[in-house]
């Protein structure tokens, strides 16, 4: 069969990677791509935006199936037009993924299901958030409510800064449209868990969970960023909590949608906070992680082709998942300045002797092919993946694949997994 994968990140190369392993797929196509998915498919010179392009490449190629990595396209409505034009589609329509792309319905939402997340003030007019933020003397988040590269959310420890952060969002316009609506949000505190699941029309089937790091510095410091590494699984989550995960959160959010005439179908990311009065969702992504992807993925040993024809079908109660019992890591390195500006097209050293790595895999996110060279492309730009018997051996393998890496600014957080590891050290 052939398969079209849209999208040009981390997450993509990772789902690159597992397609290509299915026997049942002759050849990928992988629209725009990066030089990561160049190596194992054929990248298609589109932007993942471009609904009408893809639709006409999927049908003059005559894709057997179409897998929608970001949550653009699909906010966009990718699926919705593929499916109009009779074209097998993975992830959520339109409708469904609105859950990502309008963060105040999202809210409105859990609401109606009374599912656990923070209180929240929605405002659409800079005075009157203004006035709310001033009001109140304790940490505070402020969201822009529309789709801004998990950098949207800006986390204060006092209402000054929250002003500051607040400016940003509805005068500055730093993330343009999406700052149109903000969410002021109570701070939460506790650890933090990505639970994703597979949604069909009749069945949620949780994944292993993963943690993923946000913040750009180490300690969880500094602005937030699309994700600066992940491990899987974690230990933060037991049956009791699972199960609650599932009756109190992922279950009630489907029914809400459902209510609302729309069936989510594709995967549900829920991102989740657990606190001292249980598991609150800070919220929720219509698809896979980046970077979470990569380490949940890499123990995954099903063909993926299977789930995902099980999904469309509404069949995924027939399938059973089977998962690599060694944890994984992933590390990013990003170009300097990441999350703010930086510079491009640094030449990439040592991709090469890390790949040779027995269980690692460089997933590559901003890169791109000049000259026979592989060069930095964007803010994210590899993710460096490991497999261990442990997560201390995942980690110990994963950073020296990293310490052969070199390009001009490179930056990575040294402490992936760290939390975990410590709390694993002072129980043993
Ligand atoms: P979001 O894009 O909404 O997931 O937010 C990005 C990150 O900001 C989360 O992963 C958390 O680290 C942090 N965050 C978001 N909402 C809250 C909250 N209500 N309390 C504390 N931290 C939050
Ligand atoms: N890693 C966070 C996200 O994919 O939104």
């Amino acid at each position: 069969m052939k398969v079209l994968l849209i999208g040009s990140g981390g997450r993509e190369h990772v789902l690159a990677w597992k397609i290509k392993q299915s026997p049942k797929v002759d050849r990928l196509f992988c629209a725009p791509g990066n030089a990561g998915t160049a190596e194992i498919s054929e990248n298609v010179d589109l932007k993942d935006t471009d609904l009408t392009g893809i639709v006409q490449f999927a049908k003059n190629e005559k894709i057997d199936l179409v897998v929608v990595g970001p949550e653009d396209p699909l906010a966009l409505g990718l699926i919705d037009e593929l499916n109009t034009a009779g074209i097998r589609a993975f992830g959520p329509d339109k409708a469904a993924a609105r859950l990502e792309g309008d963060k105040a319905f999202a809210k409105e939402m859990m609401r109606h299901r009374s599912v656990p997340t923070a209180d929240v003030r929605i405002f659409t007019k800079y005075r009157d958030a203004k006035a709310y933020i001033a009001s109140r003397d304790v940490g505070i988040v402020v969201k822009a409510a529309g789709l801004a590269k998990g950098k949207g959310a800006i986390v204060c420890e006092d209402p000054a800064d929250a002003l500051i952060a607040l400016e940003r969002i509805m005068v500055k316009r730093e993330f343009g449209s999406a700052g149109n609506t903000v969410l002021v949000e109570e701070k939460l505190t506790g650890p933090e868990v990505s639970v994703l699941a597979l949604v069909d029309e009749n069945t949620i089937y949780v994944l292993e969970n993963a943690q993923d790091h946000k913040p750009i510095g180490e300690g969880d410091t500094g602005l937030n960023t699309g994700g600066m590494g992940a491990y899987c699984p974690t230990d933060l989550l037991d049956d009791k909590l699972l199960t609650q995960i599932e009756s109190e959160i992922l279950v009630p959010i489907v029914d809400a949608l459902r209510l609302e005439g729309i069936k989510y179908k594709g995967v549900l990311y829920a991102g989740l906070m657990l606190t001292s009065g249980g598991p609150k969702v800070l919220e929720f992504n219509c698809r896979f992680g980046d970077p979470e992807a990569q380490p949940i993925l890499m123990r995954l040993k099903n063909d993926i082709i299977d789930v995902f024809d099980a999904l469309i079908d509404n069949k995924l109660d027939s399938i059973t998942l089977q998962w690599d019992p060694r944890a994984s890591i992933c590390v990013v390195m990003a170009s300097g300045g990441y999350p703010g500006s930086y510079e491009k097209g640094k030449t990439i050293a040592g991709l090469n002797q890390a790949n040779a790595m027995d269980g690692v895999v460089v997933f590559h996110a901003g890169t791109k092919h000049t000259n026979g060279q592989v060069i930095t492309n964007g803010g994210r730009v590899l993710g460096v993946t490991a497999l261990g018997e442990t997560l201390q051996d995942a980690a110990d393998l994963c950073y020296q694949a990293v310490d052969k890496i070199k390009f001009d600014g490179a930056y990575y957080r040294r402490d992936i997994g760290a939390k975990a590891l410590k709390k694993v050290a002072s129980t043993t």
